[in-house]
């Protein structure tokens, strides 16, 4: 027995000490020692020897294959350092790296980052509320009531009679309002949703709602807000706004805010279809039914509100002529930002 296993361990360092790559170690290293090698059926004779030479045996054996495992690894270590793989070529250490790919964020919440942070640094604090919310909050409370033409103007996406998403960011207003007391100053962002696809329509879009409440909050200071706000984003000092007279439920008097386009400077462009004026978002006081629904004293307190489409902000600033290349995922678009 004691030869047979010196024999098995002088064959397996001969083998070892001619082969020259990995793949033929890794089927020797099996032949000698995997679990049906030839190690391992001489250990199965150990059974046949007697009882009083067995442990000297089986003490030998234990010896012998720590020894060539112990061999093998070495080997591998060294064919390791200096195999060359399948083709026979080595690998070539002057080529340069792979570029490991950036993620970078989306261009539309890119823009809203920016929006916001213009806002918070105009003292504004930052609120977020429901995708999914409730009518008297989206439309009721709002000054909406059920079968108000106004609920024409959003194509709304119903879950019952009760629950829809939410067509729009100033259902915040009455969350907030309800929660504190004035002054208030807030922004609140979100995704919002309507049944509606176009140039410049999309399904789910964004908006970022703005109010402010205190005493003696007037018109000039919501033009004030607005003016700065827009200078910032596009970064014009001179730049136009425009206020036209508009109608929303929840504000009276109501404007829709037109900006001198930022890309011809008013000239008239594709852009703003020859106009030289661009339309942004929806303004106006806070209507006084509003306050009434949140327990605020109209006679007290006044306010303003607005409401901006981050995608249209997007489109202006990046001179985009289609709402919908911000969500179709094409890398080839998004990797531009
Ligand atoms: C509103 O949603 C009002 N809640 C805004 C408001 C707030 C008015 C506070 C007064 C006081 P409007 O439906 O006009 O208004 O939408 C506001 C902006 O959202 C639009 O100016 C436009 O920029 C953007 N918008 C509207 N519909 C879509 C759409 N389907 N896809 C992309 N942007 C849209």
């Amino acid at each position: 027995m004691e030869q047979d296993l010196r024999q098995l361990q002088a064959d397996a360092e001969t083998n070892l000490a001619t082969l020259d790559n990995l793949k033929d170690l890794e089927e020797i290293r099996v032949r000698y020692l995997g679990r049906k090698g030839l190690f391992t059926s001489l250990l199965r004779q150990l059974g046949q020897v007697s009882a009083e030479d067995r442990p000297r045996f089986g003490k030998l054996a234990n010896k012998i294959k720590e020894e060539l495992e112990q061999k093998f690894n070495t080997r591998k270590a060294e064919l390791g350092a200096s195999d060359t793989g399948a083709a026979g070529q080595r690998d070539d250490l002057s080529l340069p790296g792979r570029l490991v790919p950036f993620g970078r964020l989306h261009p539309v919440t890119q823009i809203m980052d920016e929006v916001c942070s213009i806002f918070v640094d105009l003292g504004f604090a930052v609120a977020e509320g429901p995708d999914v919310e409730l009518d008297y909050y989206n439309f009721e409370a709002l000054n909406i009531p059920l079968h108000h033409p106004a609920r024409d103007m959003h194509d709304t996406f119903y879950i019952n009679d009760s629950i829809l998403l939410r067509t729009h960011t100033s259902p915040m207003q009455i969350r907030a309002m309800e929660k504190e007391k004035p002054p208030l100053r807030i922004i609140a962002p979100g995704k919002v949703y309507r049944c509606d696809s176009d140039i410049t329509h999309t399904p789910m879009f964004q908006q970022v709602e703005g109010f402010l409440v205190d005493r003696k909050v007037s018109f000039a200071d919501l033009k004030g807000v607005l003016t700065v706000f827009c200078q910032k984003m596009f970064d014009q000092d001179d730049i136009r706004l425009r206020f036209r007279p508009s109608f929303f439920p929840f504000t009276e008097p109501s404007a829709e805010v037109d900006i001198g386009c930022v890309i011809c400077r008013g000239e008239g462009c594709r852009v703003c279809k020859q106009t030289g004026w661009l339309e942004i978002l929806g303004a106006g006081m806070i209507d006084p039914e509003v306050f009434k629904m949140v327990d605020y004293d109209p006679e007290e307190f006044s306010g303003f509100a607005f409401g901006l489409g981050i995608e249209r902000i997007a489109m202006l600033k990046y001179g985009i002529d289609d709402i919908r290349l911000f969500y179709e995922n094409d890398l080839r678009f998004l990797k531009q930002f």
